[in-house]
């Protein structure tokens, strides 16, 4: 069942800050995208994952008690849309349970999945407790790659568990995150999608946060790949017709303009993850200062509306310039705060994905040493078909081991003015 929308208003702006005043609360609107991220396990080791490599500072799982208490205080908020992730939602025994609650709550429900522990059983029970939707994460369309990336056998698996999703009749969609080594078989990705029955395919560029921020410098393709790409897509549709929705998400590092990320922090995301951390994005967790509440001692109410964690980055009174006197602060928000975090040090200045930042260098420089690295051979594009020679650069993400995030702070240079 769908949930319906309320009609409050997104968000009101309070008077900017006087003097010394502490800068006036913004009142956000409800918090209509609730995503709980059930558990880190995960069977798959994927280069590009956004979880956080420092696995060792995250706490123990919340019990089913506690999940349930979640999705009940936040559609109390107001919010009407749930995604269920993780790592891998289905290593949670009582997904069924909390699937079934959320059905009785009024969420639409998706499944974030990579399909693995998806029986027949499974999915029979999912359907009956009320599972909406289901989204199959597949790595390639060539078996050596798929499982390369993933570092795992599960290529056939997945084909099953698509089979699966057609026959119980949920919507067909696939979600590939393309990057250097898969980007260039946008062509086949986009045929065996079709094979599959898909009804959407997302070709998610990588975005470059948590183990894709690790690998960052042998997955980030060239533009002239991506020019591939794209070319590649609008012949496939111009001959497959609009009959397959195709969603191709742009690589920020080639864009002028940064991304409303999350349509601005604390304005309609809520994660929640396995250990009952509530965040403002999905990888909000390493901006150093941000106070974040955990759902184990205090409500989603005042998670949302109270927390510093929430509230830091609503408005504008955070910002440095050049977004405080920008134009379109309004519509992008600053661009990405981890992103801006990660590559400059200090996620309260601009994106640097934006060409007015001072830092916008650090993401040109890093485009063209991935163009180099590719034009050098170095980097072997054609990695689908020697995984092996990429095996020793590449860093898979394994929740039983913990990096630490480091960011490419860069050293100030002469020519870079102080921002503030
Ligand atoms: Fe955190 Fe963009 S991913 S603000």
């Amino acid at each position: 069942m769908n949930a319906r929308l309320t009609a409050e208003p997104a968000r009101s702006v309070a008077g900017a800050p006087q003097g010394n005043e502490p800068p006036a609360r913004v009142k956000p609107g409800p918090p209509l995208w609730l995503l709980l991220e059930l558990t880190y396990r995960c069977p798959l080791h994927c280069v590009f994952c956004y979880n956080p490599t420092d696995f060792a500072t995250t706490g123990p799982e919340l019990g089913t008690d506690d999940w349930i208490r979640v999705l009940r205080e936040a559609r109390a908020l107001g919010a009407v849309q749930l995604g269920l992730s993780g790592g891998e939602p289905l290593a949670r025994d009582d997904l069924e349970t909390i699937v079934a609650e959320a059905h009785t709550l009024g969420y639409y429900i998706n499944l974030i999945t990579s399909g693995i522990g998806l029986t027949e059983a499974r999915i029979a029970a999912l359907k009956r407790a009320g599972l909406d939707h289901i989204q199959l994460s597949f790595q390639d369309s060539s078996r050596e790659l798929n499982d390369f990336l993933s570092s795992t056998r599960t290529f056939e698996l997945k084909s099953k568990v698509a089979a699966l999703i057609r026959k119980y009749e949920y919507p067909m969609v696939l979600n590939v995150v393309l990057h250097r080594l898969n980007i260039d078989h946008v062509g086949e990705i986009l045929e065996l999608a079709q094979q599959m029955g898909a009804q959407y395919v997302e070709l998610a560029n990588t975005q470059y946060y948590g183990w894709a921020w690790l690998n960052r410098d042998r997955l980030l393709p060239s533009r002239e790949q991506l020019r591939r790409a794209e070319q590649t897509l609008e012949r496939f549709r111009a001959k497959a017709g609009q009959k397959m929705k195709i969603f191709f998400v742009v690589p920020d590092y080639f864009e002028t303009r940064p991304k409303a990320c999350m349509n601005g922090l604390g304005s309609v995301f809520l994660t929640v993850t396995p250990d009952g951390t509530a965040l403002p994005c999905h990888a909000a967790r390493m901006l150093p200062g941000l106070i974040l509440p955990n759902v184990r001692e205090t409500d989603i109410k005042a998670i949302w509306y109270d927390s510093p964690g929430f509230n830091h980055f609503r408005g504008d009174a955070w910002m440095k310039e050049p977004c405080r006197s920008c134009p379109e602060k309004t519509k992008d928000f600053g661009g990405c705060r981890c992103q801006a975090y990660l590559l400059t040090g200090d996620a309260a200045n601009a994106d640097p994905v934006c060409d007015l930042s001072p830092h916008h260098h650090l993401v040109t420089e890093a485009v063209e040493t991935a163009a180099r690295a590719i034009a050098s051979g170095t980097s072997q594009p054609e990695g689908a078909n020697q995984p092996k020679a990429q095996e020793h650069v590449l860093v898979f993400r394994d929740h039983r081991i913990s990096i630490p995030v480091v960011t490419a702070a860069p050293a100030r240079r002469a020519d870079v003015p102080e921002s503030g």
